[in-house]
């Protein structure tokens, strides 16, 4: 089983390498996505470590010269998809969106550094790549933490990669649609509708991006301005592990200065991310910045506060408390939502599903903080959902039945990188 799965991720990761970049699923996704290149990086890193390197590579040269990566890179048109380059209009060669993506880039660095023993061969390609990693760091510190916590806000659900979580319905009531017009979305005739974000989210969704085409992808002024503003515990605790990871390439490089400026990072999160930390629920979850309210909703990402290292007593046992409880209740974990939500469904994007590499995060973070019965659990649920499915976009939690696009790229990533041995 084990090696056949194998091979099947190996070559799914070939069929949908673009030369240079990965496509997340050639049919669904025809594009290069940014978090979804650095986790294909990991697979690519256990038979073809210059491959790996490459793909990182390939993004950061869509890098603004403000340090932003965009969440999209559209190296070459599609018309199956929508929003194409044309409705963003940011108007940067290559093509790209005009939001962000999850900043896991770093952490994936210094994974591949670290598999590749640190040898003298790869070590100009980190000296290459070092720079670009901290201009992106610096530019979330610099533009996206408005209230110096350490907190990242997200101007747009997709930036979270957890794009149409219930954590964004009270934030998104705001928004105004009445200027989005007719539209003909393309997900949908992909993909079951009963597994896609509906009409008046994906009104939404494209009103801010005509916002921040309006406010010429001004970042400064949409992190300012924009109706949607909210602090994403998701990529906050991504953006910890981050600079956590990037100070210790940092330091193998020599780079005093920076190591020193990244733990300043580390240092401010550690004390700002309690931000995060809704009392009333027990768990970490996002707020919207614009009124402080918390969403009040236990999901996938609550358990990442392992994954950013933070360690405190009490916070760290009310997480593992809701981790026991959500585990008796569904077979496959983590669910994107928490099943006791009444709002939780099992097979719509990110409102119940599993997704492989939110479980990858996971089950690193439980095992590097010592709490090893949880970190099996995660990874051999993960092992389990794709040996018993394939490797799809995401499972039912329930069933463990595949959902959303079939042969996936990051799935077959975390297939080869770490579940197999789960
Ligand atoms: C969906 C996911 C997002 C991912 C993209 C490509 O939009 O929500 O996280 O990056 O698909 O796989």
């Amino acid at each position: 089983m084990t090696t056949q799965l194998d091979e099947r991720a190996r070559d799914i990761l070939r069929a949908n390498d673009r030369g240079g970049y990965t496509v997340p699923n050639g049919r669904v996704y025809p594009f290069q996505w940014n978090w979804d290149s650095a986790f294909v990086a990991l697979g690519f890193a256990t038979f073809d470590q210059d491959r790996a390197w490459r793909e990182v590579e390939t993004l950061f040269e869509a890098q603004w010269p403000d340090g932003f990566v965009p969440h999209i890179v559209f190296w070459k048109d599609d018309a199956g998809y929508f929003p194409g380059p044309a409705v963003w209009g940011t108007g940067r060669s290559p093509l790209t969106s005009g939001i962000t993506q999850p900043p896991v880039a770093s952490s994936v660095v210094r994974s591949l550094w670290l598999r590749a023993e640190r040898s003298a061969t790869f070590r100009p390609r980190l000296e290459q790549l070092f720079p670009k990693l901290l201009a992106w760091h610096r530019w979330f510190a610099e533009v996206r933490d408005p209230l110096g916590k350490g907190v990242v806000i997200a101007v747009h659900p997709w930036e979270t990669g957890r794009d149409n979580s219930p954590e964004w319905d009270a934030p998104s009531q705001v928004i105004d649609t009445s200027r989005v017009g007719e539209y003909k979305r393309r997900d949908t005739t992909h993909l079951d509708q009963s597994m896609r974000p509906t009409k008046i989210e994906y009104d939404r969704y494209l009103a801010l991006v005509q916002a921040g085409r309006d406010m010429g992808w001004d970042q400064r002024r949409i992190a300012r301005e924009h109706p949607f503003r909210v602090a994403d515990v998701g990529m906050s605790m991504m953006l910890l592990r981050a600079n956590r990871d990037l100070a210790a390439l940092a330091d193998d490089l020599g780079r005093k200065a920076e190591a020193e400026e990244l733990r300043g990072y580390v240092k401010r999160a550690e004390a700002g991310l309690d931000y995060l930390w809704d009392d009333s629920i027990g768990a970490y979850c996002s707020r919207d910045s614009i009124n402080g309210r918390f969403s009040g909703l236990v999901t996938s990402a609550s358990f990442l506060s392992f994954y950013a290292g933070l360690k405190h007593d009490k916070h760290d046992s009310s997480t593992l408390q809701h981790f026991e409880r959500i585990s008796k209740r569904v077979r496959y974990v983590m669910p994107s939502l928490d099943p006791d939500d009444p709002g939780f469904d099992s097979i719509r994007y990110w409102r119940g599903p599993v997704w492989a590499v939110v479980n990858y995060m996971i089950g690193t973070g439980l095992s590097e903080a010592g709490h090893s019965g949880p970190a099996q659990r995660v990874r051999s649920d993960t092992r389990a959902l794709m040996e018993g499915a394939g490797l799809y976009e995401s499972y039912c939690p329930v069933s463990g039945r595949g959902s959303g696009g079939g042969d996936f790229s990051w799935t077959s990533a975390i297939w080869l990188h770490w579940a197999r041995s789960g």
